[in-house]
């Protein structure tokens, strides 16, 4: 794996300017790659344009995600059912910053107080599920979203195949300190599937991932600087 991982990173410091310049603006808001978290946060108008109904098993029939996640999301829940049998289910997709609000205010009140509800969910305009991006994963026959999750089969077969259809698992265990959330085997988060193979065989948050994104620009444009300079 740590060799994988070495020449991973070095396929990223050395991209060339036309890949790094894209893969940034990918991190911009509208983009597959746009971070979201305490410290980044999403305007409270902002919907995106290409909210479509997910065509997959759903709690709710009016669960939405953006276009492209979307088509993704119905071929993973598809080549589950397929290659496994396993039947997932869509719990919440896209979630205004009225209604991620509502969530926000309901978890203070169940846990009593903002700290410990801080663990679980976004306060408003910090939730992915406010860029359309994200989507909360459940099973069939089973009521909620918990931790079992990660360890049902159905679970396990997400975590280790959402990265071939371009998601990431982007709450893990370990990753408390960075990501400010506790572990969510639930909620994965659209990438793309180029970016979330990465993350996977690098398993790395998606916060470090685009710091060394924009590292590797920055390398890359001191580089040509000093081409230019000489
Ligand atoms: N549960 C995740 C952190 C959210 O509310 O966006
Ligand atoms: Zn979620």
């Amino acid at each position: 794996m740590l060799p994988n991982i070495i020449a991973l990173l070095l396929t990223i410091l050395s991209l060339g300017t036309q890949s790094l310049d894209a893969y940034a603006y990918e991190a911009m808001p509208g983009g597959n790659l746009f971070l979201i978290n305490r410290t980044y946060k999403v305007d409270r108008l902002y919907v995106p344009d290409d909210l479509v109904v997910v065509d997959v098993e759903k709690t709710n029939p009016e669960i939405t995600m953006r276009k492209e996640a979307a088509t993704q999301l119905k071929a993973m829940f598809e080549t589950a059912k397929t290659e496994k049998g396993y039947i997932l289910v869509a719990v919440s997709g896209f979630r205004s910053y009225g209604t991620q609000s509502a969530i926000y205010k309901r978890k203070v009140e169940v846990t009593g107080s903002k700290q410990k509800a801080n663990l679980y969910v976004a306060p408003p305009g910090c939730s992915e599920h406010q860029l359309g991006l994200a989507m909360d994963l459940g099973r069939k026959d089973t009521m909620g979203l918990n931790e079992s999750f990660g360890e049902s089969p159905e679970g396990q077969w997400v975590a280790q195949n959402a990265h071939r259809f371009g998601f990431i698992i982007r709450y893990q265990k370990e990753w408390t300190e960075i990501t400010g959330y506790a572990y969510e085997p639930w909620h994965v988060r659209y990438v793309g599937v180029e970016h979330a193979s990465r993350i996977y065989m690098m398993n790395i948050p998606l916060e470090h991932y685009i710091d060394l994104i924009f590292e590797a620009q920055r390398q890359n444009l001191l580089q040509q600087s000093m081409v230019v300079n000489q």
